[in-house]
């Protein structure tokens, strides 16, 4: 009973930051991401009779304690499904630094669900899929789906869930994601959202947070690039507004995190195609069209602070790389 499956990492172009229910992870906000290709976790789950505990090593990192205990309770949720009782090995790995703004967590929940459920021989549609990954990290439910990527809020757990809404072939944009910290974030994301809502804020974020969207979902499905970087741009802005402001306050950037910003602003006011967006970390995420990409990663290696560009493009789905039953 063993699987192996892959998952792209997912940047959010309207971000999720809050949770309406933080055990089930429902989001206080619907959510849009695109998709990485070529950033991916590979995982693969084998259920095995002679394990009393779950064994998990994460890019040949044995877990644990509380990270551990994560994993574990993500596969008893399948576990659960499937009426099975037998603990589990899983082995994976990241193809790029975890912790450090490029969603480590968004792969892997993603990748250990599908392996999970497909080791244990569940029959999960995309759908259920996603609300499955979601309970392990919220935008996990996002790398489920192909490309770019709805999160509907939901009220419960079966209605918040992740659909796509364009394939990956849909409209090729590039990341390039200027790698400022490697090092692993202070303050995660799962306590993050516990914060948001100490912020005054927040019911402003939430609040206009579907219009965003809805504007947003019209920008990618006409490939319109400049509306999609305005509001990328602002939605970006948006959140970290809420982070900065929160109590305690979360201040992800470093000096050369805002010297990207003001580079890629004054860049698109000369007509070149690029935006930025920032996770719960100091690098930058700068999406591009296609014929940006060599001024900008040029500009961007330019930047003092800036150690390194690593380049993905609109990506697919979550995909099973090997079963054996
Ligand atoms: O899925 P989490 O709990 O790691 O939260 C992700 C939060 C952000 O990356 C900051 C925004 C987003 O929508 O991906």
């Amino acid at each position: 009973m063993q699987a192996t499956a892959c998952a792209h990492s997912n940047i959010a172009l309207i971000k999720y930051w809050g949770n309406r229910d933080h055990a089930l992870r429902l989001p206080a906000n619907p959510s849009l991401s695109m998709n990485l290709g070529g950033l991916f976790t590979r995982t693969t789950v084998r259920f095995r009779d002679d394990l009393t505990a779950d064994q998990a090593v994460v890019d040949d990192q044995l877990l644990h304690g509380a990270a551990l205990a994560r994993v574990s309770a993500h596969l008893d949720y399948a576990r659960r499904l499937a009426g099975c009782t037998l603990r589990a090995e899983v082995i994976s790995h990241n193809n790029f630094p975890a912790g450090a703004g490029i969603a480590s967590s968004a792969s892997a929940f993603a990748a250990l669900s599908l392996a999970a459920a497909t080791a244990l021989g569940l029959q999960l549609s995309e759908r259920e899929l996603s609300t499955y990954a979601r309970l392990g990290s919220g935008s996990a439910a996002r790398s489920v789906p192909n490309g770019f990527v709805v999160w509907h809020a939901g009220s419960d757990h079966a209605s918040s869930y992740a659909e796509s809404i364009a394939p990956a072939d849909h409209w090729l944009l590039v990341d390039l994601v200027a790698i400022i910290s490697a090092a692993h974030k202070a303050v995660g994301s799962t306590e993050g959202h516990r914060l948001a809502e100490s912020s005054p804020f927040q019911a402003a974020r939430v609040a206009t947070a579907p219009a965003r969207l809805a504007e947003c979902v019209q920008a990618v499905l006409s490939r319109d690039f400049e509306r999609l970087a305005r509001l990328v741009e602002l939605d970006s802005d948006m959140m970290h507004a809420v982070m900065q402001t929160s109590t305690p306050p979360l201040l992800y950037w470093l000096p050369p995190t805002l010297a990207v910003m003001q580079r890629v602003r004054a860049l698109r006011a000369e007509g070149v195609g690029v935006c930025y967006t920032i996770d719960a970390g100091a690098n930058v995420h700068c999406l591009c069209l296609p014929s940006a990409v060599a001024r900008v990663r040029a500009e961007l290696l330019a930047i003092e602070g800036v150690g390194a560009v690593r380049e993905a493009s609109t990506g697919g789905g979550a995909w099973l790389e090997s079963v054996q039953r």
